[in-house]
Formats: structure tokens, C-alpha cells, sequence
């Protein structure tokens, strides 16, 4: 019977795993590692592996506009349709659209305006981000933290087009996987909170921060497929820590890893988030000498600082 049971299991461990890239296995593997260090690891995986996990809810709205921008020929009247079935949403665009760090100097009235003004791929971007900010990086217990990951999360998505341009990088999908890098975050502390008994006290942030690092990219991945965005994305915000470890590293998560460390290093980081990643390597992979290095610093101070 045994043998039934273990052969049955080892068939749908294989299937399962053959349902899952490569690069996600290498990155489960990576964490599962680390449980004996920090023990939560493996509650917060379970957590996150329970067939009743269930995500933190992007509008809808939010995943269609992402599709939308990815098409050629876009048509401004859907997406003004799009975003108005959000009023509340569309409200904070606006608000934000404003903002000097969108070149905002007189005010926009409309969503018309608005799509004038920052065009049709940035007013996408810029509602993912007030969706992300209005409805996914609020947990309960952790507000602070929260508040810091979202200021980091838009400061990595600012500067991670800049650095993508310097680098010759194809750059469409940089702001978003600036803006989604560490969503995994915030959706392992959902999961956290969401399994405290009311009665519980939640644990500080610095005690389950530690094991909540270790796996971020990993959960991150996870909720972005989730929500129905693109593969590049996905793989991007699974491996924008390690990137320097790769074989291959994909030269977007090497953006990103460096837009990380850049931002953490003008005072916009998130936590303990650094890692080892040696920013003179990741540099070398994105072939940017030392004069391309001091510009992009600039640049990015520049656009940081709009944002301050
Ligand atoms: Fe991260
Ligand atoms: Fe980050």
C-alpha cells in the first residue's frame, strides 16, 4: 500500500512540478533552505500553498489596462471607460497625475487630460499604482511598514525606466516591475494577519520581517500570475533578488535590482531588503561603465527627488 501511495504521490509531485517553470523550482528551493534558520518560512509557504489562499483582490480594471497598454494600437475612449468604472480610483490618478514627478505644473481635469498629458501606457501604469496603494498595501498591524513599501515600490518604478533606457534594455514593462518587484510583501503579511486568531496579539514587524524577506520574490511571483499579468512580469518579480546568480539573468531583474539598490541607497529602501547582490556586478551584467554609472545616479537623484 505504501508503495501505491508513494508512487502516487511522487506522480502528482512530478506533474505539479512539470506545471511550473524551471526558474520558479530553483526559487521554492532557494527558500526552502532557509526554513531551518527562520522557522516561520515554512508556515508562511504553507500559508501560501493552502488550496484556501486566496490573494490580495486587484480591481479588475487594474489587469485589463495592463493588457491594454501591451496592445499596439490602443484606443484612448476604452480606456477613459475602463478607468471610469473606478471613480475613486481614477480620482487618485488624477490627483497624482498632477504631481511634479509627472510633470505636473498645471491641473488636469479629466481623464482625457490626463491621457493627453502622460499618454496612454503611463496612465495605465500610474492606475495600477493607485490600486495597488488604495487596495493591496494596507494590512492591519503592519501600516508603517506598509506606508514604506509603498513609497519604495514607486520610487523603484520612477527610476527603473531610466535605468532600463541607460542599459538599452527594452524598457515597456519597467515601471510595472519597479511597482510590483516586492508585492510579494505585502501579500505574505496579508496571509500572515489573515491567520492570527482576532484574540491574538499580531507579531512586530521586525520579528517576522526576516522569514517575510526570504520569500518575498517567491510570493510576489505567485500573486502576479495570480492577477493575470504578463510572463515577463512574473519572472521578473521572482528574480529580482539573486540576479547576479543566474546563468542567464534577465537583463529586466537586473533593472529592477539595481533601481532597488540605487533607491535604497538615496533613502527610499524597504526594510532589510539589500542583498548580497554586488551592485558593481550587476552594473558589469547590464554592460554600463563607471561615467554611464554617475549619469544614471544623477538622473535617478533627479527624479527621486521630484517625488520627495
Ligand atoms: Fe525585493
Ligand atoms: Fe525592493
Amino acid at each position: 500500500m505504501w508503495v501505491e501511495v508513494s508512487l502516487l504521490t511522487g506522480f502528482f509531485m512530478v506533474n505539479a512540478l512539470k506545471s511550473v517553470p524551471p526558474e520558479s523550482v530553483a526559487v521554492i528551493s532557494e527558500v526552502r533552505s532557509e526554513a531551518h534558520r527562520f522557522p516561520l518560512i515554512s508556515r508562511l509557504l504553507d500559508l501560501l500553498g493552502s488550496k484556501d489562499y486566496r490573494p490580495p483582490q486587484l480591481p479588475s480594471t487594474a489587469t485589463q489596462l495592463t493588457q491594454l497598454s501591451q496592445q499596439e494600437n490602443i484606443c484612448p475612449t476604452e480606456m477613459v471607460q475602463l478607468l471610469s468604472r473606478d471613480p475613486m480610483l481614477a480620482g487618485e490618478l488624477l490627483r497624482i497625475a498632477q504631481s511634479p514627478a509627472y510633470g505636473g505644473a498645471s491641473s488636469i481635469r479629466s481623464l482625457e487630460e490626463a491621457i493627453v498629458r502622460l499618454g496612454l501606457q503611463r496612465t495605465g501604469e500610474l492606475f495600477v499604482r493607485v490600486a495597488l496603494e488604495s487596495r493591496v498595501f494596507r494590512v492591519a498591524g503592519y501600516q508603517e511598514p506598509m506606508r514604506q513599501l509603498q513609497r519604495h515600490s514607486a520610487c523603484v518604478a520612477q527610476i527603473a525606466p531610466i535605468i532600463a533606457r541607460a542599459a538599452k534594455v527594452p524598457s515597456k514593462s519597467a515601471f510595472l516591475c519597479g511597482l510590483l518587484h516586492d508585492i510579494g510583501t505585502a501579500a505574505t503579511l496579508i496571509a500572515l494577519v489573515d491567520s492570527i486568531a482576532a484574540k491574538d496579539p499580531i507579531p512586530p514587524f521586525a520579528e517576522v520581517e526576516p522569514a517575510v524577506q526570504k520569500l518575498h520574490h517567491y510570493a510576489g511571483g505567485l500573486v502576479a500570475k495570480e492577477w493575470n499579468f504578463p510572463q515577463d512580469i512574473i519572472d521578473v518579480v521572482e528574480q529580482h533578488h539573486g540576479c547576479v546568480r543566474q546563468e542567464n539573468p534577465l537583463p529586466m531583474a537586473c533593472v529592477v535590482n539595481l533601481a532597488d539598490h540605487i533607491a535604497s541607497q538615496m533613502g527610499y529602501g524597504f526594510g532589510s531588503e539589500l542583498t548580497n547582490d554586488s551592485p558593481d556586478t550587476v552594473l558589469e551584467l547590464l554592460k554600463l561603465n563607471q561615467v554611464a554609472a554617475d549619469a544614471l545616479w544623477l538622473k535617478c537623484r533627479k527624479q527621486l527627488e521630484k517625488m520627495a
